[in-house]
């Protein structure tokens, strides 16, 4: 807390407002005893101006475009990690030592498996049932199949044999998930195969053309993976601590997290976006169509993968990604026209006063759906893989809100009441 205060004058009389700082130099005003001082509350619809908690893991500056998890920055972590290096990293605040990790990774192994029960399940959704409803039904169903979290010593302690089952088992589930869509037999994870390796695996191998899990790929997904790994209280990791606050169990508030990431405002946006640049691809290339329909007030259209609530600049992951992108392709020989519609229209976009005087750059969801269909996966897996990199991120955050005094009270925000006020109450007899 700092030792500065601001002052509000309501009503002609004065208050003061603690002003807390944060180790970045980040100011807010503590309005926690506001209403009891004052009777007033605050407004701020969308909460752009509120902030839910203080937190330790993710610190992003969205006019710089800086992004850094637990005072890593993004791209050194997204260079020299892989994915559960940086999990580890969330869960506990620091990396991992080499012992460390390898003991991570052994615990990706052995929590590999679903319950075969689990497996039914699949059969009973129905045909074409969207992946990111599948994975939410499941995950919320891992709490009746692994109770354990409720034995943990300390459920909230970073590693845990819970966090460690969630991070394994959500992979295999997406993986079966697809197979179960595309109607082909289940691969099992195996021993020898990395967290992301396996992934690929058991997404792509057939009993009549097995699958080489090309280097390439793992390396791609890896950091794909890491760029999604958690971005402070967005939409669905505030699901997830609200959720979380009401004292329900990791299961169930991930599967909320799942929910909301799902939106095409939100995670949905990476699907949104493909779709976006095949309907401009098949119309001819008619970018000033989508742009023009995009920048008219009295239509709802949006260019999804641009724009963001709080980066003002390039967003860090978008630029990373689109490395990945250039790399990917043309190590694995894809051709891909949609790549081409999609730096064309970032150009478009870019020398467009409507979107540069809004701040309005490509987000991490504009490149990432490319990367994605080159590795083979299709549109629908493409937000289950967003949900797959912000596990850890949500997890930690999750786990912070539950060992933290004060964020861990129920969320309940208050609103201004603008209906009726009051009115007899008339029988139905009398109401014509
Ligand atoms: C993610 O919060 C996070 O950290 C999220 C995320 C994470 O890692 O968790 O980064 C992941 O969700 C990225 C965002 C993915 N969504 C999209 O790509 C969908 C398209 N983008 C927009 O819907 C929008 O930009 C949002 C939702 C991302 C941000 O919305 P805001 O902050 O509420 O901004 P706004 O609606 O107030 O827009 C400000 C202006 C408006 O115009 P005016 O009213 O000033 O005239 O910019 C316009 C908007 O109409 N605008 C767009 C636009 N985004 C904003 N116009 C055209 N196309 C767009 N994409």
């Amino acid at each position: 807390m700092s030792q500065q205060k601001a002052q509000l004058t309501i009503e002609g009389k004065v208050y003061d407002l603690p002003i807390i700082e944060g180790t970045a130099g980040e100011k807010a005003l503590d309005i926690r005893s506001l209403m009891r001082d004052t009777g007033y509350i605050t407004f701020d619809s969308g909460y752009m101006n509120t902030g839910s908690c203080e937190s330790c893991i993710t610190y992003l500056d969205g006019d710089k475009g800086i992004l850094r998890y637990r005072g890593y920055d993004i791209a050194d972590l997204a260079e020299n990690c892989v994915f559960i290096e940086v999990a580890y990293l969330l869960l506990t605040g620091e990396l991992p030592t080499k012992a460390e990790l390898d003991q991570f990774k052994y615990d990706m192994t052995r929590y590999a498996l679903i319950h075969e029960d689990m497996i039914h399940f699949f059969d009973h959704f129905p045909p074409n049932s969207s992946p990111m409803s599948i994975l939410s039904t499941m995950v919320a169903t891992m709490h009746d199949f692994y109770p354990e979290m409720d034995l943990e010593e300390d459920p909230y302690g970073g590693l845990t044999t819970t966090t460690a089952r969630l991070l394994s088992k959500i992979r295999t589930t997406a993986a079966f998930s697809y197979k179960k869509n595309i109607g082909h037999p289940l691969v099992y994870p195996r021993p020898d195969l990395s967290y992301c390796a396996n992934f690929l695996n058991m997404m792509f191998d057939r009993p009549n053309m097995p699958y080489t899990v090309e280097p390439v790929a793992v390396i791609a997904l890896n950091k794909l993976l890491i760029l999604h790994a958690d971005h402070e209280q967005n939409c669905s990791t505030s699901t997830v601590r609200l959720v979380g606050s009401a004292g329900v169990g990791l299961y169930p508030s991930i599967s909320a997290g799942i929910h909301a990431l799902w939106g095409p405002a939100h995670g949905g946006a990476n699907a949104a976006v493909m779709l976006m640049l095949e309907r401009i691809y098949r119309d001819g290339k008619n970018y000033d169509k989508y742009i023009a329909m995009a920048k008219d007030p009295n239509n709802p259209y949006r260019l999804s993968g641009f724009g963001h609530r709080v980066y003002k600049t390039y967003d860090p992951r978008a630029k990373l990604i689109k490395e990945v992108c250039t790399a990917v392709l043309e190590t694995l020989n894809v051709k891909d026209p949609l790549l081409e519609v999609a730096q064309e229209l970032e150009y478009r976009v870019s020398n467009d006063d409507y979107f540069v005087s809004r701040n309005l750059y490509p987000n991490v969801d504009f490149y990432s759906g490319i990367i994605y269909r080159a590795l083979g996966i299709p549109t629908n897996m493409f937000t289950v893989m967003f949900a797959l990199g912000r596990l850890p991120g949500w997890i930690a955050q999750w786990q912070e809100m539950n060992s933290s005094k004060d964020s861990s009270r129920i969320g309940r925000p208050r609103q201004v009441y603008q209906g009726v006020v009051s009115r007899p109450f008339s029988k139905i007899e009398d109401r014509g």
